[in-house]
């Protein structure tokens, strides 16, 4: 070893934790897996001072990546597992970057022979959380430490700095701080990266992540939409548009991605690229998980699972083909009826807002359900703040969500803050009156539509479920509650009644009985 590699590794020790056992094993971590995401995150890894050790299944891309991107850096490349094990400190760290499912455990079973117990095993993919549960499970058993990582930020974000949302287990934590933090995005000084808790709970909350940025997307696809298809907007003038929300309380990456699309032309014929792409959505699936656990959970997390089933239903081409043959309904022919675009775009915009303001607080509503039943200490300020920088739904606005949660840790529902509560209130106006004009001139906006029915009903002390319990009680004798109050104290109290309803006008109290 060359004195100056001796000194950097000196320098590269000082802030790892563990023991260098010889001078072979001195990378500080390795990664498996060098697709985009994984290069990335080994340049970034090694930028930061640290030293990575790099293998793939197909080692010639280990060739390919140690002379060419990895050139003149603290990289070294691995041919086998065995390698890659013999040339780590103690513990080992080891970062999967593999597609989830299927590979993330072939891979487990892989290094095993080759771990001894305190070594780390971190998955970096997209693992359904319910298979970072069991994995965690099986391998406490066996004495090696595992972390269930979410990364989020592409790959821009893997090489710059992404959002990291590692979970798992805690003794994990300490060899493995430094160099996520590091590596993370930072926002005021603060990094993206912090521990979420036990087991599955950091890859869980990179899933809620997702159907966040499911629910994102929809909404800003809506605008773009009601804006096209009622304002007759040009894409130039919906890209100003875009420019202008982004410098104000819409800033965030994906309301700026979106004004750069609008503005990029087919070099072609300099028109909008984004017009002769085929409108079905595709989808890997962490939407879908959301939306299903907040099934299993009893959360109504409206705005995500509609964003999924609206690429379902675009997914489904053939079928609206037919049916815009078939079926009837407002049509906007000739000019746009808007009559004053700056009051409408404002609107809009209000709506954007108030919808997104929902989207969050369901996602809250879900993490804190979810802390509950899976016995999970989540830190809402915490999440917020990762994703404040790093991740596909950075924000300012989840600045203001880290500030509330700070403020008070315990808030029941972010709604109740002060700051989300003025917001609502100022956006409503517009928020009805663009829905008022979607519904009208008949443009699908599943998202905004199930954000204000939402706001409605948890605004509504009263909701017709009276009417849905009488019912199920009518023909399934599934019994039903009476509510209190004096006007009612004729009736059973505290207790589940049933009623035989074609009685008609019989004595509910004498008629009842305890299910
Ligand atoms: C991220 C993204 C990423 C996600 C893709 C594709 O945080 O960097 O969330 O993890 O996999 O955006 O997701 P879909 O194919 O499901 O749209």
């Amino acid at each position: 070893m060359t004195s100056s590699a001796v000194s950097r590794l000196s320098v590269i020790s000082n802030h790892i934790t563990g023991n260098n056992t010889n001078n072979e094993s001195r990378g500080d971590i390795g990664l498996i897996g060098l697709a985009v995401m994984g290069q990335n995150l080994i340049l970034n890894m090694a930028d930061h001072g640290y030293t990575v050790v790099a293998y793939n299944r197909t080692t010639s891309k280990v060739d390919h990546f140690l002379e060419n991107e990895a050139k003149g850096k603290s990289i070294l490349g691995a041919h086998s597992i065995k390698e890659l094990c013999e040339k780590l400190k103690r513990p080992r760290r080891i970062m999967l970057l593999v597609k989830a499912g299927a590979p993330v455990d072939s891979f487990i079973d892989q290094l095993l022979p080759y771990l001894e117990k305190g070594d780390i095993i971190i998955d970096g993919g997209n693992s359904h959380f319910p298979d970072t549960n069991r994995r965690y499970d099986e391998l406490q058993t066996k004495g090696i430490e595992f972390v269930g990582s979410g990364v989020s930020g592409g790959e821009e974000g893997a090489r710059t700095g992404p959002s990291l949302m590692p979970g798992g287990s805690q003794a994990a934590w300490p060899h493995i701080k430094s160099i996520f933090q590091d590596i993370a995005a930072k926002t005021d000084g603060e990094p993206c990266c912090d521990w979420v808790g036990p087991a599955g709970a950091g890859h869980y909350v990179k899933m809620v992540h997702n159907g966040i940025e499911y629910g994102d997307m929809q909404l800003i696809c809506e605008a773009y939409d009601i804006m096209k298809r009622i304002g007759k907007f040009s894409n130039k003038e919906m890209g100003d548009v875009f420019a202008k929300w982004n410098k104000g309380v819409l800033d965030s990456f994906l309301v700026e991605i979106t004004r750069d699309i609008m503005y990029f032309n087919d070099p072609n014929d300099n028109t909008p690229l984004v017009e002769k792409i085929l409108d079905t959505a595709g989808q890997k699936g962490t939407g879908k998980w959301t939306a299903v656990n907040a099934l299993d959970l009893g959360i109504p997390v409206t705005l995500i699972g509609e964003a999924v089933f609206a690429r379902c239903l675009s997914a489904m081409k053939h079928e609206r083909v037919e049916a815009s043959k078939k079926l009837q309904g407002p049509e906007i022919t000739g000019e746009s009826p808007i009559k004053d675009k700056e009051a409408f775009v404002d609107d809009l915009e209000q709506a954007l807002y108030a919808s997104k303001i929902i989207s969050y607080t369901q996602g809250f509503m879900l993490m804190n359900q979810a802390a509950k039943d899976y016995k999970w200490k989540l830190n809402n300020a915490g999440i917020a703040l990762m994703w404040r920088g790093g991740c596909i739904i950075r924000s300012v606005f989840l600045g203001e969500i880290t500030a509330a949660y700070k403020e008070n840790p315990l808030l029941e529902n972010l709604l109740f803050h002060p700051f989300f509560d003025k917001a609502i209130i100022k956006a409503q106006k517009g928020w009805r009156s663009t829905l008022g004009k979607a519904i009208e001139y008949g443009i699908p906006t599943p998202a905004f539509s199930t954000a204000l029915a939402f706001y409605d009903g948890l605004r509504s002390e009263r909701l017709p479920a009276n009417l849905l319990q009488a019912q199920r009680d009518y023909f399934g004798a599934h019994t039903f509650q009476v509510l209190p109050g004096k006007e009612n104290e004729l009736l059973p109290k505290d207790k589940w009644v049933h009623i035989n309803w074609t009685g008609r006008g019989g004595d509910v109290s004498a008629s009842s009985y305890d299910a």
